[in-house]
């Protein structure tokens, strides 16, 4: 059986969310999907490489593997991967090609899950291999749409274009969780502090109040302020307000995605010129496909 599950952008909140702040965050039109077929081996074919069950070179597939295996015991699988999302780019590539795999190996041998039961071994899966995380990503890759996190507060963006720009640099998602983790050790409070901020942030553009190029902006300096900013991103997000857009990391920063908004011809300018994408919010979750 084959699955889909969506990508991400997170708005607004990504590291903060981590220690129980607010994160604003939706669904993208972009997918990864998997295909599961009953088999007397392991094998894992995608886009990186082709192998038996490998926590190296397929650590979130087989971390989904091994979990779905705890409540449904099987011989083996053929898994194959195709995704739309781009790789270590921050926008949930991750979190989507676990909760994919879950839900087609969900539908392959049947094993009834809800979403919720989804969910939580998509969650177990990402602390599995990145030891530290949110849920944020397998959430909202699971259940589509966009919400006001951790409340799971449902918000409508309706019509809402975002660019989306990649700085060309990868970013790990457990390297850059890990060094907030040791800024925070060194310097405590004032982390805490500007966590406490980008959670004002969340709230306000959550209720709809100040601009949200503005909080954009601000939520950039904050992002820039805990280390997870590049020479290369501060570029690209100096480049685009330029050009009318405001913007900021998306994702665990380090490199991967820079989000912008900003009027539609704007946006359609930047995307030429930085060759970026333009995404959509996305309702539907992780689903089976026909
Ligand atoms: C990664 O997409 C978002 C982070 O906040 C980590 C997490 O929430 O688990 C950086």
């Amino acid at each position: 059986m084959k699955a889909s599950a969506p990508g991400k952008v997170i708005l607004f909140g990504e590291h903060a969310v981590v220690y129980g702040r607010h994160a604003v965050v939706t669904a993208i039109n972009l997918r990864c999907y998997a295909e599961a077929l009953k088999s007397s081996t392991f094998r894992i074919e995608s886009p990186i490489a082709t192998t038996s069950l490998d926590f190296e070179k397929h650590p979130y597939v087989s971390y989904a593997i091994k979990r779905f295996m705890e409540v449904k015991p099987i011989d083996g699988v053929k898994i194959k991967i195709e995704s739309e999302i781009p790789i270590a780019s921050g926008l949930g590539s991750s979190a989507a090609v676990t909760v994919a795999v879950l839900k087609a190996l969900d539908a392959e041998f049947d094993a009834g899950l809800s979403d919720e039961e989804l969910f939580e071994l998509a969650r177990k899966v990402e602390l599995d291999v990145q030891g530290r995380g949110s849920g944020t990503d397998p959430f909202v890759s699971t259940y589509g749409g966009a919400w006001l996190i951790p409340e799971r507060k449902p918000l409508d963006l309706g019509e809402f274009r975002m660019l989306i720009v990649n700085s060309g640099e990868e970013s790990i998602t457990s390297e850059m969780v890990a060094k907030v983790a040791r800024l925070r050790d060194e310097l405590g409070d004032v982390v805490e502090r500007i966590f406490d901020v980008i959670d004002t942030i969340s709230l306000k553009a959550f209720a709809g109040e100040g601009e949200i190029s503005r909080l954009m902006a601000v939520n950039q300096c904050m992002l820039k302020a805990i280390g997870v900013s590049t020479k290369r991103i501060d570029e690209i997000v100096e480049e685009l307000e330029g050009l009318g857009i405001a913007a900021k990391i998306t994702g665990a920063g380090g490199g991967g995605s820079v989000v912008g908004v900003g009027s539609d011809e704007a946006l359609q300018r930047a995307a030429k010129l930085f060759s970026g994408i333009i995404v959509e919010p996305e309702r539907e979750g992780a689903r089976v496909e026909d």
